[in-house]
């Protein structure tokens, strides 16, 4: 797809139907591995692609209590949620660490509309969810790693149309 029309169509999804199948997910994880990521230290980051529905019903709950409304689902019913886990700087320097799980979120969410899929970021769930230890240890992450964001994707009904995109909505100032 043209890169423009994908910035137009491009929107966040949260009514997901049906499944993915295997090719679809290698598709996104490809759009993952294709990220730029800081210094190339690709081994500072961990990808979990979660299609267990049990794990992904625990996870939506979890997120929908810490959120304070159990009727809630955080994760809108997707039928995958990759999740990208990173090891953080014990001092605190983790821009770059944040912004390299944010570039391969939304190089997948730019793959899975691709695809015809919808795709939504998750991060308050994933907030969530760090508060939850035995939830995280259920993703078996290596020592060290940490859930710090994932995206949701899957069939929609939903319908991808081309948008206005107003060129004032970030403020934007020329020096110069
Ligand atoms: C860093 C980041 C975190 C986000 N976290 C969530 C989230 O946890 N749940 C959610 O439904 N949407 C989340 N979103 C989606 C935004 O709410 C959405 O991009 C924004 O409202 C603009 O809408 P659009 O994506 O349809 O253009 C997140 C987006 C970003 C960039």
């Amino acid at each position: 797809m043209e890169t423009k029309k994908i910035f137009q169509i491009r929107k966040s999804v949260r009514s997901y139907t049906g499944k993915v199948t295997d090719e679809q997910i290698q598709e996104v994880l490809f759009a993952a591995q294709a990220a730029p990521v800081g210094m190339a230290k690709y081994d500072t980051i961990h990808l979990t692609v979660i299609k267990d529905r049990a794990l992904l019903d625990e996870i939506d709950q979890a997120a929908a209590k810490f959120f304070g409304d159990p009727s809630k689902h955080p994760l809108y019913g997707a039928p995958v949620l990759i999740v990208v886990s990173t090891q953080l700087d014990a001092q605190g320097n983790n821009n770059v660490h944040y912004a390299n799980a944010a570039m391969i979120i939304h190089n997948m969410a730019l793959a899975a509309i691709d695809l015809g899929l919808g795709s939504v970021d998750i991060y308050g769930a994933v907030a969530a969810l760090n508060q939850n230890p035995a939830l995280v240890a259920k993703l078996n992450l290596p020592d060290g790693f940490v859930p710090v964001g994932a995206t949701a994707f899957g069939e929609t009904t939903e319908t991808f149309e081309e948008r206005e995109i107003p060129m004032n909505r970030i403020a934007t100032d020329v020096i110069g």
